[in-house]
């Protein structure tokens, strides 16, 4: 009942589109850095005839459950559109030409054009690997990117900004998790690919967090609804709507992305207990224990963000708990010409 009552009131009672967009254009985020030396993430794969070797001489002994975390971790790079298509939904952000001198537009540009590379350099690996059916994996993109996704920020820039935050910490999570495992096999080529696209998500994160730094500054009531809002709705993982048009044919009706999270998951590359965190960390990030001044609906919002956290990770718990109870399911992945996991 709070919950719906909450929904209800983030939705309506925010603050004005025009005071929206005052605090959206003062709190434009830093330009940044884009010159080809900046960005390393590609370079590992600009490989001698040599080099290519020992890659391959290496992934072959990668287990397949790394495996299908770089092919859905790339594939979720891959969908680059539909997060440029994203941004320029929302008013006050949206690049109005295509080339706009606007802060946001260009900090988009540069944006997109980065994210482009980890897709790119993970794309190649995997090629390079000889280990996983690219077909599929192409397969699996192209649907992905004509599905499209909604994040919900439903035209509003504050809960666009608070989706961002979380989500280039959740990939960086998720890449500095495959970068562990990489690493732990022995593959340091391979670790260090990860880890740079990593560092580049955690630049992301700082740019978009920093954005809402001053956004909580300039309109705290508004930004912790939104926050609460966007935590209520549940963050959408942007490749939700993965399809490799054979998985549910070949697993009994299974869903692609449910079972490549859970490969995730049990590898330890990206787990529920991470979204928790990731939520608790944004929460101390822009004190919303501290916010004062609030309306009182947004001071509502402010004691259902700091509940949530302990919810969650009690859930995550049992469900975690449930899981290694249950028995094991074999799931053949068409990314890696049908081999079977145990999930
Ligand atoms: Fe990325
Ligand atoms: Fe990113």
């Amino acid at each position: 009942m709070l919950l719906a009552a909450l929904h209800q009131s983030c939705s309506t009672r925010g603050p004005s589109e025009a005071k929206r967009r005052q605090v959206v254009s003062r709190a434009a985020p830093p330009t940044v850095n884009t010159s080809a030396t900046h960005w390393s993430g590609g370079s590992p794969l600009i490989l001698s005839n040599g080099q290519i070797t020992e890659l391959r001489e290496h992934a072959a002994e990668l287990p397949d459950e790394l495996l299908v975390c770089l092919v859905g971790d790339m594939i979720t790079e891959e969908a680059l559109p539909t997060y440029m298509a994203m941004v320029n939904t929302i008013d006050g952000i949206r690049d109005e030409t295509g080339r706009s001198e606007d802060p946001y537009a260009q900090w988009t540009r540069q944006w997109i054009a980065e994210e482009n590379r980890h897709g790119n350099a993970l794309s190649q690996y995997l090629y390079l690997t000889g280990r996983v059916d690219m077909k599929q994996v192409e397969r699996t993109v192209q649907h992905l990117i004509t599905s499209g996704m909604d994040p919900r920020s439903e035209n509003h820039p504050y809960l666009l900004f608070i989706f961002t935050s979380f989500q280039e910490r959740a990939t960086k999570v998720s890449h500095g998790g495959t970068a562990r495992i990489a690493k732990r096999c022995g593959d340091e080529q391979l670790a260090k690919m990860c880890g740079l696209i990593a560092a580049d998500e955690g630049r992301h994160e700082a740019a978009y967090t920093r954005t809402m730094d001053a956004i909580f500054q300039t309109d705290p009531s508004g930004a912790v609804l939104a926050f609460a809002d966007m935590l209520q709705k549940q963050i959408v993982m942007p490749a939700h709507l993965m399809d490799d048009g054979r998985h549910s044919t070949l697993n009994d009706g299974r869903n692609l992305f449910k079972d490549f999270s859970a490969v995730a998951e049990g590898a330890g590359v990206y787990t529920a207990q991470d979204y928790c965190s990731i939520a608790e960390h944004l929460i101390g990030r822009w004190r919303i224990a501290d916010l004062q001044g609030l309306t009182p609906k947004a001071a509502e919002a402010q004691e259902y963000v700091m509940a949530l956290p302990p919810r969650i990770r009690k859930l995550a718990e049992r469900k975690a708990v449930r899981k290694a109870k249950a028995q094991k399911t074999a799931v053949q992945f068409s990314w890696l010409y049908d081999r079977q996991l145990a999930i």
